[in-house]
């Protein structure tokens, strides 16, 4: 007697191939791939030839939950999640109080454990005078270290504090990587301080890829100083990917997200404030190297940096208007489409999105479909082409960057932990995620 039978399924394998057939899941894992799956099972799904794939393994958001849940929570989001094929995700820690010491991380883990229908992590948020929380909190999945000003009072720009942090113990650093004193500089010159508020393409200007270029340089020196194990976030330009080419030692991983793939410069004309975010978008050439990135190698993992703000915060005059857009529910799709029309592969999708995230964290048991793996699944639709649309966005922003494009590959069901939380468009009430575990995090 299985818990749950997935009947008739194209199950997606590490290396891209599929295993026509049925698959088994009991106590949260996975048991049988392939074949035909005859004995009873509590719950049985008809995939009818559609294709079922590890869940997505978001490895960058922001949840606002302590301080800010008008715009989302811990709840919301993860439904957001699982609405998009994210079974588990990691949580940043620049909400309010920010989640700096182990109080506040505890406090997280209570709350998510009540409230996520996904699996959740969280980052240690670095400040210039809590080093000794930063080696030892448990659990987190790694240290968020602000170079550069975002949402939120989290910054470490000096080199003092940046050695101190760099130098004293082995847990992963992840790094937002903007130089403070460039974008200072650069918005004194730039950004008038009377008349009329400027476009918001000037967010573009302000932040320029000399910007990111040198804090992520920085960021590699040191983890090369001290053989430090260092994530870069969200990669956003070809300067970036040309220098992680040729500096990018065995310790340092890197990572894009959609909105630097699939956005750039010529968006804000449509978009205005809902395309800013830190770092920005880039120019239109610019994507096509991040891309190349991916498909070399350079870059080696996708999240989302879902950063919701509602459209009122959003409409502020720039620069009070806020960054972020929110993006964990749309990524998979926006990944499959381009799938779908030959720009990347099945198995090139997993590496970036299930595989490598669990790997650059050191997650075990996620990321693939294997038998004895954590059942955590999404079983999408590839004919069927849907529009994005503001009104049906799960987050409670309530919109999205991308409304009005086409995609498919939309998810048809979520599984996290071998029970179906996301059926065909509506959250199944009384299933939740569970705290993940970070096994390889301090090796
Ligand atoms: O645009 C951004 N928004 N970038 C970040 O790094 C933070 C995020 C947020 O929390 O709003």
């Amino acid at each position: 007697m299985f818990d749950l039978v997935i009947k008739n399924a194209r199950i997606a394998r590490p290396d891209g191939t599929c295993t026509e057939g049925d698959l088994a899941c009991q106590d949260g894992l996975v048991k049988r791939v392939g074949g035909e799956v005859t004995a009873d099972a509590a719950e049985t799904i008809d995939a009818r030839g559609h294709l079922l794939l590890p869940g997505v393994i978001d490895p960058q958001v922001h949840f606002r939950e302590p301080g800010a849940t008008h715009k989302e929570d811990l709840g919301s989001g993860s439904r957001a999640a699982v609405r998009g094929g994210v079974t588990s995700f990691l949580e940043m820690p620049n909400c309010s109080p920010a989640t700096t010491d182990q109080t506040q991380l505890d406090w997280k883990l209570a709350r998510a454990q009540r409230t996520c229908v996904a699996n959740f992590g969280f980052f240690i948020g670095a400040t210039k005078d809590n080093l000794t929380s930063l080696n030892s909190v448990e659990p987190a999945c790694g240290i968020k270290i602000f170079m550069g000003s975002s949402t939120g009072d989290l910054l470490v720009d000096d080199h003092e504090s940046l050695d101190r942090i760099f130098s004293n113990g082995t847990r992963l650093i992840a790094v937002h990587a903007e130089d403070e004193e460039r974008i200072n500089q650069r918005s004194a010159e730039l950004i008038p301080s009377s008349g009329n508020p400027p476009p918001y393409s000037l967010h573009s200007e302000v932040r320029d890829p000399e910007t990111a270029l040198i804090a992520t340089r920085r960021a590699v020196e040191l983890s090369q100083k001290y053989g430090r194990r260092l994530h870069v976030l969200h990669l956003s330009t070809a300067r970036e990917v040309e220098y992680l080419r040729t500096n990018k030692p065995g310790q340092i991983t890197s990572e894009v997200i959609p909105n630097h793939l699939f956005l750039d410069t010529t968006d804000y004309d449509r978009l205005g404030s809902r395309a800013q975010m830190n770092p920005p978008i880039r120019d239109p050439d610019n994507a096509s190297v991040l891309w190349q990135g991916l498909h070399d190698g350079v870059i080696d993992i996708i999240a989302t940096d879902h950063a919701p703000h509602t459209l009122e915060e959003k409409s502020k005059p720039y620069p009070h208007s806020p960054g972020g857009m929110p993006g964990v529910e749309t990524s998979l799709p926006l990944m499959l489409t381009q799938m779908n029309a030959g720009k990347c592969t099945l198995a090139e999708i997993q590496a970036w999105m299930c595989e490598g995230p669990a790997r650059t964290y050191g997650i075990p048991n996620k990321g693939r479909i294997e038998e004895g793996f954590d059942a955590d699944l999404v079983l999408v639709d590839l004919n069927h082409t849907h529009e994005v649309r503001d009104e049906e966005v799960f987050s409670r922003a309530g919109w999205s960057p991308y409304s009005g494009r086409q995609l498919s590959g939309w998810p048809l069901y979520t599984v996290v932990g071998g029970r179906v939380v996301f059926d065909n468009g509506q959250i199944r009430p009384g299933v939740f995620g569970s705290a993940l575990n970070f096994a390889d995090a301090d090796a």
